[in-house]
Protein backbone atom coordinates (compact mmCIF):
# COMPACT_ATOMS: atom_id res chain seq x y z
CA UNK A 1 0.00 0.00 0.00
CA UNK A 2 1.95 3.83 -1.17
CA UNK A 3 0.37 6.25 1.23
CA UNK A 4 2.15 9.83 2.66
CA UNK A 5 5.81 7.72 3.92
CA UNK A 6 6.62 5.68 1.61
CA UNK A 7 9.89 5.31 0.59
CA UNK A 8 10.47 6.20 -3.27
CA UNK A 9 13.80 4.34 -4.82
CA UNK A 10 14.31 3.41 -8.31
CA UNK A 11 16.64 2.10 -11.06
CA UNK A 12 18.13 5.26 -13.18
CA UNK A 13 19.92 3.65 -16.50
CA UNK A 14 19.32 3.75 -20.28
CA UNK A 15 17.20 1.63 -21.59
CA UNK A 16 15.74 0.04 -18.11
CA UNK A 17 13.15 -1.77 -19.62
CA UNK A 18 14.37 -5.13 -19.75
CA UNK A 19 15.24 -4.67 -15.97
CA UNK A 20 14.05 -7.04 -13.30
CA UNK A 21 14.84 -5.18 -10.22
CA UNK A 22 11.49 -3.24 -9.54
CA UNK A 23 9.96 -6.64 -9.61
CA UNK A 24 12.53 -8.09 -6.78
CA UNK A 25 12.66 -4.77 -4.44
CA UNK A 26 8.87 -4.41 -4.62
CA UNK A 27 8.91 -8.20 -3.55
CA UNK A 28 10.97 -7.93 -0.66
CA UNK A 29 9.58 -4.78 0.64
CA UNK A 30 6.03 -6.33 0.60
CA UNK A 31 7.03 -9.89 2.22
CA UNK A 32 8.50 -8.20 4.97
CA UNK A 33 6.31 -5.06 4.77
CA UNK A 34 8.76 -2.16 4.36
CA UNK A 35 6.89 0.80 3.32
CA UNK A 36 9.12 1.44 -0.36
CA UNK A 37 8.30 1.63 -3.78
CA UNK A 38 11.04 1.10 -6.45
CA UNK A 39 10.16 2.58 -10.25
CA UNK A 40 11.76 2.48 -13.12
CA UNK A 41 13.54 5.70 -13.97
CA UNK A 42 14.50 5.70 -17.94
CA UNK A 43 17.30 8.63 -17.95
CA UNK A 44 18.62 9.96 -21.45
CA UNK A 45 22.54 10.52 -21.61
CA UNK A 46 21.82 14.70 -21.86
CA UNK A 47 19.81 14.76 -18.92
CA UNK A 48 21.55 12.06 -16.29
CA UNK A 49 23.12 14.80 -14.12
CA UNK A 50 19.93 16.69 -13.55
CA UNK A 51 18.02 13.37 -12.77
CA UNK A 52 20.56 12.46 -10.14
CA UNK A 53 20.43 16.06 -8.51
CA UNK A 54 16.63 15.83 -9.01
CA UNK A 55 16.31 12.53 -6.91
CA UNK A 56 17.53 14.51 -3.82
CA UNK A 57 15.06 17.28 -4.99
CA UNK A 58 12.01 14.71 -4.96
CA UNK A 59 13.42 13.45 -1.58
CA UNK A 60 14.23 9.80 -3.02
CA UNK A 61 15.89 7.66 -0.55
CA UNK A 62 18.15 5.57 -3.01
CA UNK A 63 18.79 4.14 -6.64
CA UNK A 64 19.95 1.80 -8.32
CA UNK A 65 22.38 2.73 -11.57
CA UNK A 66 22.71 0.59 -14.34
CA UNK A 67 24.41 0.68 -17.82
CA UNK A 68 25.82 3.53 -19.22
CA UNK A 69 25.75 5.34 -15.86
CA UNK A 70 27.30 3.65 -13.33
CA UNK A 71 30.77 5.14 -13.69
CA UNK A 72 29.52 8.76 -14.36
CA UNK A 73 27.51 8.24 -11.16
CA UNK A 74 31.00 8.57 -8.96
CA UNK A 75 31.22 12.30 -9.57
CA UNK A 76 27.66 13.06 -8.77
CA UNK A 77 28.04 11.84 -5.40
CA UNK A 78 28.97 12.85 -1.45
CA UNK A 79 30.20 10.03 -0.40
CA UNK A 80 32.18 6.55 -2.16
CA UNK A 81 32.64 3.43 -0.78
CA UNK A 82 36.55 2.81 -0.65
CA UNK A 83 35.97 -0.40 -2.97
CA UNK A 84 33.23 1.19 -5.32
CA UNK A 85 36.07 4.02 -6.00
CA UNK A 86 38.76 1.47 -6.64
CA UNK A 87 36.41 -0.67 -8.66
CA UNK A 88 35.40 2.67 -10.59
CA UNK A 89 31.66 1.82 -10.52
CA UNK A 90 28.40 2.66 -8.22
CA UNK A 91 25.39 0.90 -8.82
CA UNK A 92 23.68 1.62 -5.44
CA UNK A 93 22.75 5.22 -4.08
CA UNK A 94 21.26 5.62 -0.73
CA UNK A 95 20.36 9.19 0.36
CA UNK A 96 20.60 10.00 3.84
CA UNK A 97 20.10 13.47 5.36
CA UNK A 98 20.21 15.24 2.08
CA UNK A 99 23.49 12.97 1.69
CA UNK A 100 24.30 10.46 -1.31
CA UNK A 101 26.40 7.69 -0.12
CA UNK A 102 27.58 4.98 -3.01
CA UNK A 103 27.99 1.43 -2.99
CA UNK A 104 29.00 -1.24 -5.50
CA UNK A 105 26.66 -3.75 -5.06
CA UNK A 106 27.70 -6.14 -7.62
CA UNK A 107 31.44 -7.85 -6.65
CA UNK A 108 28.88 -8.20 -3.05
CA UNK A 109 27.11 -10.06 -5.04
CA UNK A 110 29.47 -11.91 -6.49
CA UNK A 111 31.42 -12.92 -2.83
CA UNK A 112 27.93 -13.96 -2.03
CA UNK A 113 27.01 -15.83 -4.39
CA UNK A 114 30.29 -17.65 -3.98
CA UNK A 115 29.44 -18.22 -0.24
CA UNK A 116 26.43 -19.67 -0.59
CA UNK A 117 28.46 -22.61 -3.05
CA UNK A 118 30.63 -23.54 0.13
CA UNK A 119 33.59 -22.14 -1.23
CA UNK A 120 36.09 -19.38 -0.82
CA UNK A 121 38.47 -17.12 -2.43
CA UNK A 122 40.98 -17.43 1.05
CA UNK A 123 44.48 -18.38 -0.09
CA UNK A 124 43.55 -19.22 -3.13
CA UNK A 125 45.92 -18.93 -6.25
CA UNK A 126 43.26 -17.16 -8.73
CA UNK A 127 43.24 -16.65 -12.73
CA UNK A 128 41.32 -13.61 -13.80
CA UNK A 129 40.36 -14.11 -17.73
CA UNK A 130 40.07 -10.62 -19.17
CA UNK A 131 40.62 -7.04 -17.88
CA UNK A 132 37.75 -4.44 -18.48
CA UNK A 133 35.67 -3.03 -16.33
CA UNK A 134 34.40 -6.95 -14.82
CA UNK A 135 37.47 -7.68 -13.95
CA UNK A 136 38.61 -4.74 -12.00
CA UNK A 137 35.84 -5.50 -9.63
CA UNK A 138 36.43 -8.96 -9.74
CA UNK A 139 39.99 -7.88 -8.74
CA UNK A 140 38.62 -5.86 -5.92
CA UNK A 141 36.71 -8.62 -4.87
CA UNK A 142 40.02 -11.25 -4.95
CA UNK A 143 41.99 -8.78 -2.69
CA UNK A 144 39.06 -8.29 0.19
CA UNK A 145 38.65 -12.14 0.49
CA UNK A 146 42.35 -12.75 1.28
CA UNK A 147 43.35 -14.54 -2.30
CA UNK A 148 46.83 -15.75 -2.33
CA UNK A 149 47.87 -14.16 -5.53
CA UNK A 150 46.03 -13.15 -8.00
CA UNK A 151 47.36 -13.13 -11.98
CA UNK A 152 45.45 -11.06 -14.87
CA UNK A 153 45.64 -12.41 -18.74
CA UNK A 154 44.14 -10.18 -21.09
CA UNK A 155 44.65 -9.78 -24.92
CA UNK A 156 45.79 -6.52 -24.53
CA UNK A 157 48.54 -6.75 -21.63
CA UNK A 158 48.40 -2.93 -20.45
CA UNK A 159 45.09 -2.99 -19.56
CA UNK A 160 46.03 -5.81 -16.67
CA UNK A 161 49.03 -4.21 -16.16
CA UNK A 162 47.41 -1.60 -14.83
CA UNK A 163 44.70 -3.73 -13.05
CA UNK A 164 47.57 -4.98 -11.29
CA UNK A 165 49.09 -1.75 -10.59
CA UNK A 166 45.97 -0.51 -8.90
CA UNK A 167 45.57 -3.57 -6.20
CA UNK A 168 48.57 -4.01 -5.46
CA UNK A 169 48.83 -0.34 -4.59
CA UNK A 170 45.97 -0.65 -2.66
CA UNK A 171 45.94 -4.55 -0.87
CA UNK A 172 48.51 -6.83 0.51
CA UNK A 173 48.41 -9.62 -2.45
CA UNK A 174 50.85 -10.47 -5.03
CA UNK A 175 49.33 -9.61 -8.26
CA UNK A 176 51.36 -9.46 -11.48
CA UNK A 177 49.68 -9.47 -15.59
CA UNK A 178 50.19 -12.25 -18.01
CA UNK A 179 49.54 -13.04 -21.62
CA UNK A 180 47.99 -16.01 -22.64
CA UNK A 181 50.95 -17.26 -24.27
CA UNK A 182 52.12 -16.73 -19.84
CA UNK A 183 49.10 -18.95 -18.93
CA UNK A 184 49.98 -21.75 -21.02
CA UNK A 185 53.41 -22.19 -19.41
CA UNK A 186 51.53 -21.38 -15.98
CA UNK A 187 49.35 -23.91 -14.03
CA UNK A 188 49.26 -23.61 -10.87
CA UNK A 189 46.19 -21.84 -10.09
CA UNK A 190 43.71 -22.95 -7.78
CA UNK A 191 40.60 -20.55 -9.07
CA UNK A 192 39.64 -19.13 -12.32
CA UNK A 193 37.40 -16.34 -13.02
CA UNK A 194 36.06 -15.73 -16.50
CA UNK A 195 35.26 -11.76 -16.89
CA UNK A 196 35.40 -11.36 -20.78
CA UNK A 197 31.77 -11.41 -23.19
CA UNK A 198 33.50 -14.51 -24.88
CA UNK A 199 30.82 -17.67 -24.55
CA UNK A 200 28.14 -14.81 -23.62
CA UNK A 201 24.69 -15.42 -25.83
CA UNK A 202 24.38 -15.67 -28.43
CA UNK A 203 28.50 -17.01 -29.08
CA UNK A 204 27.53 -19.62 -26.78
CA UNK A 205 30.12 -21.90 -28.17
CA UNK A 206 32.99 -19.84 -27.82
CA UNK A 207 35.64 -19.48 -24.92
CA UNK A 208 38.53 -17.28 -24.05
CA UNK A 209 41.24 -20.60 -23.26
CA UNK A 210 41.62 -22.76 -26.73
CA UNK A 211 43.39 -25.22 -24.29
CA UNK A 212 40.99 -25.80 -21.01
CA UNK A 213 42.89 -28.85 -19.84
CA UNK A 214 45.72 -26.43 -18.24
CA UNK A 215 42.75 -25.33 -16.03
CA UNK A 216 41.64 -29.16 -15.51
CA UNK A 217 43.67 -28.93 -11.23
CA UNK A 218 40.99 -25.78 -9.73
CA UNK A 219 39.57 -26.38 -6.75
CA UNK A 220 36.48 -23.79 -8.65
CA UNK A 221 35.94 -21.69 -11.45
CA UNK A 222 33.21 -18.55 -12.11
CA UNK A 223 31.99 -17.18 -14.69
CA UNK A 224 30.29 -13.77 -14.46
CA UNK A 225 28.09 -14.51 -17.84
CA UNK A 226 24.85 -15.49 -17.20
CA UNK A 227 23.47 -15.96 -20.14
CA UNK A 228 23.38 -18.92 -20.63
CA UNK A 229 23.23 -20.03 -17.37
CA UNK A 230 26.14 -22.86 -18.41
CA UNK A 231 28.67 -21.18 -20.64
CA UNK A 232 30.52 -22.96 -22.59
CA UNK A 233 33.83 -22.25 -20.18
CA UNK A 234 31.51 -23.64 -17.07
CA UNK A 235 30.60 -27.20 -19.50
CA UNK A 236 34.09 -27.78 -20.30
CA UNK A 237 35.36 -27.46 -16.88
CA UNK A 238 32.81 -29.48 -15.66
CA UNK A 239 33.33 -32.41 -17.80
CA UNK A 240 36.77 -32.47 -16.22
CA UNK A 241 35.13 -32.76 -12.88
CA UNK A 242 36.12 -28.99 -11.67
CA UNK A 243 33.28 -27.27 -9.74
CA UNK A 244 31.77 -23.81 -11.50
CA UNK A 245 29.62 -21.09 -10.51
CA UNK A 246 27.57 -19.32 -13.15
CA UNK A 247 27.11 -15.19 -13.33
CA UNK A 248 23.20 -15.52 -12.06
CA UNK A 249 23.68 -15.84 -8.22
CA UNK A 250 25.91 -12.58 -8.69
CA UNK A 251 23.45 -10.44 -10.89
CA UNK A 252 20.57 -11.76 -8.22
CA UNK A 253 22.44 -10.97 -4.99
CA UNK A 254 23.39 -7.42 -6.31
CA UNK A 255 19.95 -6.58 -5.45
CA UNK A 256 19.49 -8.41 -2.48
CA UNK A 257 22.60 -6.67 -1.25
CA UNK A 258 21.43 -3.22 -2.55
CA UNK A 259 18.30 -3.75 -0.46
CA UNK A 260 19.98 -4.39 2.38
CA UNK A 261 21.94 -1.38 2.25
CA UNK A 262 19.34 0.60 1.63
CA UNK A 263 16.76 -0.33 4.77
CA UNK A 264 19.23 -1.58 7.12
CA UNK A 265 17.93 -5.07 7.08
CA UNK A 266 19.28 -8.84 6.74
CA UNK A 267 17.86 -10.50 4.40
CA UNK A 268 17.26 -14.08 5.94
CA UNK A 269 17.74 -17.54 3.55
CA UNK A 270 14.34 -18.66 3.44
CA UNK A 271 12.83 -15.41 1.81
CA UNK A 272 16.21 -15.06 -0.31
CA UNK A 273 15.43 -18.74 -1.90
CA UNK A 274 11.84 -17.57 -2.77
CA UNK A 275 12.75 -14.16 -4.22
CA UNK A 276 15.56 -16.26 -6.31
CA UNK A 277 12.78 -18.51 -7.28
CA UNK A 278 10.55 -15.68 -8.59
CA UNK A 279 13.79 -13.85 -9.80
CA UNK A 280 14.73 -16.92 -11.61
CA UNK A 281 10.81 -17.67 -13.29
CA UNK A 282 10.73 -13.68 -13.85
CA UNK A 283 14.20 -14.55 -16.27
CA UNK A 284 12.34 -17.19 -17.93
CA UNK A 285 9.10 -15.49 -18.82
P1 LIG B 1 33.39 -5.07 -19.28
O1 LIG B 1 33.41 -3.65 -18.77
O2 LIG B 1 32.01 -5.65 -19.36
O3 LIG B 1 34.33 -5.94 -18.54
P2 LIG B 1 35.13 -4.43 -21.51
O4 LIG B 1 35.71 -3.32 -20.71
O5 LIG B 1 34.76 -4.17 -22.92
O6 LIG B 1 33.82 -5.00 -20.82
O7 LIG B 1 36.14 -5.70 -21.41
C1 LIG B 1 35.97 -6.81 -22.17
C2 LIG B 1 37.10 -7.81 -21.88
O8 LIG B 1 36.92 -8.93 -22.75
C3 LIG B 1 38.50 -7.30 -22.17
O9 LIG B 1 39.40 -7.92 -21.29
C4 LIG B 1 38.72 -7.77 -23.61
O10 LIG B 1 40.08 -7.91 -23.97
P3 LIG B 1 40.91 -6.64 -24.54
O11 LIG B 1 41.14 -5.75 -23.37
O12 LIG B 1 42.15 -7.22 -25.07
O13 LIG B 1 40.02 -6.02 -25.59
C5 LIG B 1 38.09 -9.12 -23.54
N1 LIG B 1 37.70 -9.61 -24.87
C6 LIG B 1 36.59 -9.28 -25.56
N2 LIG B 1 36.57 -9.93 -26.74
C7 LIG B 1 37.69 -10.71 -26.78
C8 LIG B 1 38.25 -11.65 -27.73
N3 LIG B 1 37.61 -11.93 -28.87
N4 LIG B 1 39.41 -12.27 -27.41
C9 LIG B 1 40.06 -11.99 -26.25
N5 LIG B 1 39.59 -11.12 -25.33
C10 LIG B 1 38.43 -10.48 -25.59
Amino acid sequence: MINGKTNTYGIVGYPVGHSFSPMIHNYLADEIDINMVYIPLPIENKRFEMAIKALKTLSFSGCNVTVPYKMDVIGQLDVVDKNAELIGAVNTVKILDDKSYGYNTDYLGLIQSIKDEGVSLEGQNVIIIGAGGAARSVAVMCATEHAKSISIVNRTLVKAESIATLINEHFDCKVSAITYEDLNMKNDFTVAIQTTSIGMYPNVDNTPIVDMSILSKLDFAIDIVYNPRETKFMRDLNQMGVKTIGGIGMLFYQAIKAFEIWNDVTVDGELCQRAYERFLEYLDQ
